[in-house]
This record gives structure tokens, C-alpha cells and sequence, in this order.
């Protein structure tokens, strides 16, 4: 079983996508760290991220340990990440990772914005996790200060709006709900009850799925 989680920044749906792997026994891939680490790459190298083909090489690149970097979480890297990933070259690159991921036997979860629309089209479970703005740069600002990065409401907002104005207005895989897809507002939701209501949102499309034409 494959699950699919999108969404736009900081909606919850890395949580939510942990939790479905932990609930049905899953890998979880955030490809969304993918991005991060072809960003973190070319900033360390001090490299133009608009030179689509540098930033290919990067990503063809990139040592596994920046997976795990603790500054591919900064702002600035999400930044350039949502500059890098608009190219053409860079997602076909990081493409064959995650269908492989996608396609290990017994299936997967894995969340970013184009899982499923094009990463895994197939999959039985597709959701679209969103949350208000307002509550989006609250939850990420609480958790860049958490994390030691630096987080000023405001300036984290703003970043947000336009990481999701790039990620909805790029020609290549862009950012919206995959046909079918469950939208799933947080908003209102801590994460117990986000959760359940993802588990349930899965619950009903495999239902579904097993009941053709219904
Ligand atoms: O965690 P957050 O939602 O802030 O971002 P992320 O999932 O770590 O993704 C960082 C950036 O990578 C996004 O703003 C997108 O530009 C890009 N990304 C993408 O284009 N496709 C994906 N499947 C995942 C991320
Ligand atoms: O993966 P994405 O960027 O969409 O978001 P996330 O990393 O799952 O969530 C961003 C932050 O919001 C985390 O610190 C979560 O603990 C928090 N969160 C929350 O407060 N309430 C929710 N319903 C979901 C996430």
C-alpha cells in the first residue's frame, strides 16, 4: 500500500505522513528533505541556484549526510529548495529515488508536494494536508526556535507565502491536490486529531478501492 501525503509548507503533513508509517508498519520518505539537501548543497558550494543545470549536478551529487544536516531545516535553505526544485533537471534526477522508494514491496508513506500527482499516481490513498497561513507560520516558527534556528513570526510568514507562491505557480509538478485526494484542514486540529482523521481518510479510500465503481 502506497500513501500518499502533499501539501503546502508547514501544513503538518511530515507529521501526519510519520504517523500513517508508524500506524500501518511503513517506510516514510519526506521527500521534501530531498530538495533541502540539493539546496544545502549549493549554498555550502556558494553556487547560483537559478543555473538549472548546476543545480542538477547537485542533485545528482549530494552526499547522504546532508539528509540529515541540521541546517537543511534553516529558512534559507527551504528557500533556495523551492528556487531548485522548479527546475525541470533537478526533480527528473531525484525522480528514480523516490518511485523506487515508492515501489518497495509492502508499499510506503511518503509526503511532498507532487507524490500524487506524479511520483505515485497509483497510490491507494492520496491526501492533500493544508492549514491556514496564520496557523502554518506559528507552528513553524515554534518549530525553527525549537530547532535553534532563527524565527521571527513575521519574516516566517512571509517566507511561507512565497515558497507557496513558487511551489503553485511552477510549470513542472506544481503544487495542488492529486485527483481524488482527501483535503485534510489542521487548522482547527492538534495532532491526535489530525492523525485520526488521516487514518480514517486512508481507511475510506481503501475501502474504496476494494469496492470498484462504488
Ligand atoms: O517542510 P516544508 O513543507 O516547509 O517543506 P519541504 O517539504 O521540506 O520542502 C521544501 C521545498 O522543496 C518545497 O517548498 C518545495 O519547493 C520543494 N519540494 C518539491 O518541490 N517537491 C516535493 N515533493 C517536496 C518538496
Ligand atoms: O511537513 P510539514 O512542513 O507540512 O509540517 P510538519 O513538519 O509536520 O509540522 C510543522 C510543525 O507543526 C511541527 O512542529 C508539528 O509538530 C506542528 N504541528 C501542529 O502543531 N499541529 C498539527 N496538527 C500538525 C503539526
Amino acid at each position: 500500500m502506497v500513501i500518499a501525503v502533499d501539501g503546502p509548507a508547514a501544513s503538518g503533513k511530515g507529521t501526519i505522513a510519520k504517523a500513517l508509517a508508524s500506524h500501518y508498519g511503513l517506510p516514510h520518505l519526506d521527500t521534501g528533505a530531498l530538495y533541502r539537501a540539493v539546496a544545502l548543497s549549493i549554498i555550502r558550494a556558494g553556487d547560483d541556484p537559478a543555473d538549472a543545470e548546476g543545480a542538477a549536478r547537485h542533485a545528482r551529487m549530494f552526499g547522504d549526510d546532508l539528509l540529515h544536516d541540521p541546517d537543511i531545516r534553516s529558512r534559507r535553505t527551504g528557500a533556495v529548495a523551492s528556487v531548485v526544485s522548479a527546475h525541470g533537471r533537478v526533480r527528473d534526477t531525484l525522480l528514480a529515488r523516490q518511485r523506487a522508494f515508492a515501489a518497495q514491496p509492502g508499499g510506503a508513506v511518503l509526503d511532498g508536494r507532487d507524490i500524487g500527482t506524479v511520483i505515485a499516481p497509483d497510490a491507494a490513498a492520496k491526501l492533500f494536508v493544508t492549514a491556514g497561513i496564520d496557523e502554518r507560520a506559528r507552528r513553524r516558527t515554534a518549530e525553527l526556535a525549537a530547532r535553534g534556528h532563527d524565527a521571527e513570526l513575521e519574516a516566517v510568514k512571509t517566507d511561507l507565502i512565497a515558497r507557496d507562491e513558487r511551489d503553485r505557480d511552477r510549470d513542472v509538478a506544481p503544487l495542488r491536490p492529486a485527483p481524488g485526494a482527501t483535503i485534510l484542514d489542521t487548522t482547527a486540529l492538534g495532532i491526535e486529531d489530525a492523525v485520526a482523521a488521516a487514518i480514517e481518510a486512508v481507511e475510506a479510500a481503501r475501502g474504496e478501492a476494494v469496492r470498484p465503481g462504488t
